[in-house]
């Protein structure tokens, strides 16, 4: 039986039982920042099931297109997905165990004829905070569930809520036991050998647990269920993997047929995050580097590296999404308006990945030799930073190939740099607000000097028009972006580089005055960004050489600036150079 098909069974199934079809909600809600993908159909009924009115009723039915991220590394194995359809039931304070239970097993086994010996099912075993759930096993065993395929399982299995805190309460799954043989002797349904498949989720959700840990009854006893499609539809089709099924199958041969080094994790990889990818965009997802837009990001880079692994032509991209759009196009119509859409996205982020991953593998290739010949084998946090911050490499993807070659990844002090860094910048967006400086150790102080070196010796090398587009200083070097057409020479750069190193030997006083803007310009100051002062501005006098409004601190005397070297001229923008320099000692 198709996805589509079983999608369609479930929605008439309980739509003849008294439910209504609502619509699923999109895949990055859009009044919920706390989430960054719907993750259950349960989400947008919270309120509900929290009491409020429903305007459709209390008895509903849809299909939810679903994201989740956490098992996001373990894509390439047999089943995990991160996108999935979740088909799902619910009762708002309507019927409860029994007829939920009753209906789950009338649908398995009547409308989509799984032989009922097939089925095996778990309750909730009891602790402090409720009872054990012999309803339920009543409800099981009346159906015709022998107590033999009955098991009782605490809260690790048995119960459900969505993250922390909110509606929930203990649930009933279902399991289809493929028939492999039991891997011991206790395996069992929440064994993950792969005897038994998990199919559905019955929750019973009459608890509120708040942020304090603490549970409480809720007004009404509801139910809200989950059946994942791709699951169901592998089971029903006899495949072993749900890569096997309409979903993917297609696109899986292509890039059999595509693959240089064919492998079977990099082909599941490859489809699993463009079917997401295309199912995300779709819903108006676009890559970024925040939230949501950097998990698609995740999924496009990831993706592209796999194609280049198999050594499959990137530019056969286009194709590949023509497949999965094709496959997909029954289930979700708006795939086929939105086909051009989605490829734009994902070759246009997949082209921008290119070249970093060339750069970020071959410096990869570096490290890790570097290691081996060391004889070490973890690649330190400053390592993965660096690779991050100069080739663009994300650390998951460090940490990925660091796997492949056996290494092991320092990722917590990763981690800690990580967000020292962003602290950095965080502070440096504050002060540059005000007007100063990000950072205002005693080498960036330097850097601010030299800096108004820098502009003034380029205005004399290559004339007034050049001005100042831009500035950033680290502690290690400073960065000016400044008007001019073309590439500036070596000779040009040498000259502005002596002409700087000229006024450091002369050990220049650097003052400064507070004066009108008015008075500034009148005394030939220069300055940008003027917009941006008060009426009263500071400008920075270096002895004979420069005058310059700006917000300061700097050195008080040239002297101490050390040896001005450029290391890079470039273009920046359309008629924007920037150069790079440092201070060495
Ligand atoms: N909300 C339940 C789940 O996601 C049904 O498993």
């Amino acid at each position: 039986m198709k996805a589509i098909e079983i999608r369609n069974k479930f929605l008439n199934f309980f739509e003849k039982n008294g439910h209504k079809i609502i619509p699923s909600a999109r895949l990055i809600p859009e009044n919920d920042p706390s989430v960054l993908f719907n993750t259950a159909g349960m989400q947008q009924l919270v309120p509900y099931l929290l009491g409020e009115k429903h305007p459709e009723g209390t008895r509903l039915v849809d299909y939810q297109k679903c994201v989740r991220t956490n098992d996001i590394d373990e894509v390439g194995d047999n089943r995990h997905l991160t996108y999935f359809e979740m088909l799902g039931n619910w009762s708002l304070g309507d019927y409860f165990k029994e007829e939920s239970i009753k209906m789950s097993f009338e649908f398995l086994t009547k409308e989509l004829e799984i032989p009922a010996e097939k089925l095996s099912v778990t309750c909730f075993a009891g602790d402090a905070d409720c009872e054990k759930d012999n309803l339920t096993a009543e409800c099981w065993k009346k159906v015709g569930i022998p107590e033999e395929r009955i098991y009782y399982f605490g809260k690790e299995d048995n119960w459900w809520i969505a993250g922390e805190e909110g509606p929930c309460g203990p649930d009933t799954e279902m399991f289809y036991d493929t028939g492999k043989p039991k891997c011991s002797e206790g395996c069992n349904p929440a064994c993950d050998c792969g005897k038994y498949i998990e199919i559905w989720n019955n929750v019973f959700m009459e608890f509120y647990k708040d942020k304090d840990g603490k549970y409480t009854k809720l007004k009404q006893h509801n139910v809200d269920t989950g059946l994942g499609l791709e699951r169901m539809a592998m089971i029903l089709q006899g495949k072993e993997t749900p890569f096997d099924t309409e979903l993917f199958f297609n696109l899986m041969e292509k890039l059999k047929e595509l693959a240089i080094e064919e492998n079977i994790a990099s082909r599941r990889i490859v489809a699993e995050h463009l079917r997401s990818s295309i199912m995300i965009i779709n819903d108006g997802g676009r890559p970024s580097n925040v939230d949501s837009g950097y998990i698609l990001r995740r999924l496009i880079r990831r993706m592209t590296r796999h194609l280049n692994k198999m050594g499959i032509d990137l530019s056969k991209l286009s194709d590949l999404i023509d497949i999965e759009i094709d496959a997909l196009k029954e289930m979700y119509p708006e795939l086929i308006e939105n086909r051009e859409k989605i490829k734009n996205v994902l070759i246009e982020e997949k082209n921008k990945f290119t070249k970093t991953l060339k750069n970020g593998e071959r410096e990869f290739e570096k490290v890790s030799n570097r290691l081996k010949n060391n004889g070490k084998d973890t690649i330190d946090g400053k390592t993965v930073f660096n690779l991050y911050e100069t080739y663009g490499f994300p650390p998951e993807m460090t940490v990925e190939l660091a796997n492949e070659n056996n290494l092991k990844v320092d990722i917590k002090d990763y981690d800690i740099l990580y967000k020292e860094h962003q602290e950095k910048s965080r502070m440096g967006s504050e002060v540059k607000f005000k007007g100063g400086l990000a950072d205002q150790s005693e080498k960036s102080i330097k850097y601010h000097t030299a800096t108004h070196l820098l502009h003034k010796a380029l205005k004399i090398v290559l004339g007034d028009h050049v001005n100042q587009k831009g500035s950033n200083i680290t502690e290690e070097r400073l960065r000016f972006d400044f008007s001019h057409p073309c590439k500036v020479t070596k000779e040009e750069l040498q000259k502005v580089e002596d002409i700087v190193n000229e006024q450091i030997a002369r050990n220049l006083e650097v003052t400064c005055e507070e004066m009108t803007l008015e008075e500034a310009k009148a005394s030939g100051a220069i300055g940008l960004f003027e917009n941006k002062y008060g009426d009263r501005v500071k400008v920075y006098t270096i002895g004979d050489f420069s005058k310059e409004i700006c917000g300061g601190p700097h050195v008080t005397n040239t002297g101490k600036l050390g040896h001005f070297k450029i290391k890079k001229e470039e273009a920046s923008s359309a008629g924007v150079r920037r150069i790079k320099a440092v201070l060495e000692n």
